[in-house]
């Protein structure tokens, strides 16, 4: 009796260390970083960095301590990577990006082509002119850091403000409403490896802007055009709240088969308003399987482009602030949709048994022409057969010359599937594409299936 009662208050005991136990575990599991507990759900927490300021120990020391994602905040700009034209400068987004492989954070490229922050030269540039050095920094900038980033913003804020959704004025979109397209493939051809971001601000709810992103991101899939995932910036103040419908956005955009991501974090305010706010954020991205990660525009809220907001997580002397440790809590609670599986961006179609049988095709070929240059998109259809394979037969005018294509293999006139789209089903069709200089003029593309 004596010994049951004794086992009986070691069982119990036992229990209550194991509980003990399991009740540190648990805590210890809790991540004390924000990128190593984003990382625990399968994402990333990064912030944007000033090349200038990594020499600045406590900078650095939290940079390195708590984010695994940087965005260079300027030196990736088009001002800063191609002051002159034809003359590419990269020291200091090199330095950022050298510190960032010192340290196992990877890097958002931010951003490729912006009506903002050109060189000069650019800025007195129009037509053709323009539309070829915008193609060559492209791809200047992105095979200079191919394989080095993650995700690039390949196009910046090209949508207005105000209620038309109409797209925003500038001397890039009077070379012609295609520049945003040709801007993405320009940047998939020359880093295949790197996710192709749309990015901008006042998108974060629903609202006619967001639509004609929407709308725009829905026409490129819908087209081929390569787009893998939209930034939403997130510059969060009185004048841009925090929209109720946050999370439903950035769902209705995930569902079009894009990554999204916070891009430029930062809310202005303080104390618990504030840590209420980024904690909403972090929920909503946690809640769309989608949501790759969040970036925060700076480090202290003196590293803040509108530091008099006090908008960021760290205070001046790099202390956390009260919304730090919101942020923190909600990354890691428990509310959390798994993230995708990673896949490479270029995207394949669902693998499927081969078709039944072969049969005929027919090409037609669309043109955006501008002045000096064109873009081509070819669609294959599959006759009332399934084909596995095809080629289409179709001669440049003379003076025409291809500077990239996507989706298709290039032999002379002959333009050959590639791996993943050459099974076609009776009556469905693929597109392809390229680019050139000179002119289209009625292009008559013929297609062989097999
Ligand atoms: O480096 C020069 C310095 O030599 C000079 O003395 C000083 C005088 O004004 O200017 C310095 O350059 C400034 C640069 O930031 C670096 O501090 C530029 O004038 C200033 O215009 C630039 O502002 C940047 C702004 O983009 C320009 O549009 C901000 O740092 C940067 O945070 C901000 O970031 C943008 C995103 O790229 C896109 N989304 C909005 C976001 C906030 O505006």
């Amino acid at each position: 009796m004596n010994r049951a009662r004794t086992r009986g208050a070691i069982a119990l005991a036992g229990a209550a260390a194991i509980a003990t136990v399991v009740g540190l575990a648990s805590a210890a599991d809790a991540a004390s970083t924000l990128g190593a507990s984003a990382a625990e759900k399968g994402r990333y927490f990064g912030t944007a960095v000033a090349a200038y300021k990594l020499s600045d120990a406590t900078y650095s020391g939290i940079l390195d301590r708590e984010f695994n994602m940087i965005t260079p905040e300027n030196e990736m700009k088009w001002d800063a990577t191609e002051p002159t034209q034809g003359q590419f400068s990269y020291g200091s987004a090199d330095q950022i990006v050298a510190h960032a492989a010192a340290h196992g954070q990877r890097m958002r490229g931010h951003a490729l082509a912006w009506h903002s922050q050109q060189p000069s030269w650019a800025q007195n540039m129009s037509g053709t002119a323009l539309r070829n050095a915008m193609v060559n920094h492209i791809t200047n900038v992105a095979t200079h850091y191919a394989g080095k980033i993650y995700a690039w913003d390949v196009v910046n804020e090209a949508f207005a403000d105000g209620g038309n959704g109409a797209r925003r004025d500038s001397n890039l979109q009077r070379t012609g409403n295609d520049w945003i397209e040709v801007a993405f493939r320009t940047a998939r051809a020359a880093d295949p490896g790197a996710k192709l971001c749309y990015n901008d601000y006042n998108t974060d709810g629903q609202n006619a802007k967001s639509n004609a992103v929407y709308a725009m991101v829905q026409d490129f899939k819908a087209r081929g055009v390569p787009i893998d995932c939209v930034g939403f910036q997130s510059h969060i103040n009185s004048g841009s709240p925090l929209p109720s419908d946050y999370q439903a956005n950035l769902q209705r955009f995930a569902n079009l088969g894009v990554d999204v991501q916070i891009t430029e974090l930062d809310i202005a305010g303080s104390g618990t308003a504030q840590a209420n706010s980024y904690a909403s954020v972090v929920k909503a991205c946690l809640a769309v399987s989608r949501c790759t990660g969040i970036t925060v525009w700076g480090i202290r809220d003196s590293d803040s482009w509108r530091s008099g907001d006090t908008p960021l997580l760290f205070d001046n002397n790099g202390n956390k602030k009260a919304a730090y440790n919101s942020t923190l809590d909600a990354l890691n609670g428990s509310a959390s949709s798994p993230p995708p599986v990673s896949s490479p961006p270029v995207s394949s179609p669902p693998v499927s048994s081969p078709p039944p049988s072969t049969g005929s095709c027919t090409a037609t070929a669309s043109i955006n022409q501008w002045q000096g240059g064109f873009v081509a998109t070819v669609r294959v259809t599959a006759g009332s057969s399934a084909i596995n394979n095809w080629t289409v037969t179709m001669a440049l005018p003379s003076g025409a010359t291809v500077t990239n294509s996507w989706n298709v293999n290039r032999s002379g006139n002959s333009w050959t599937n590639v791996a993943y789209n050459g099974q076609v089903n009776a009556g469905q069709y693929t597109e392809w594409g390229f680019q050139a200089n000179g002119t289209a003029g009625t292009l008559t593309p013929t297609c062989a299936g097999s």
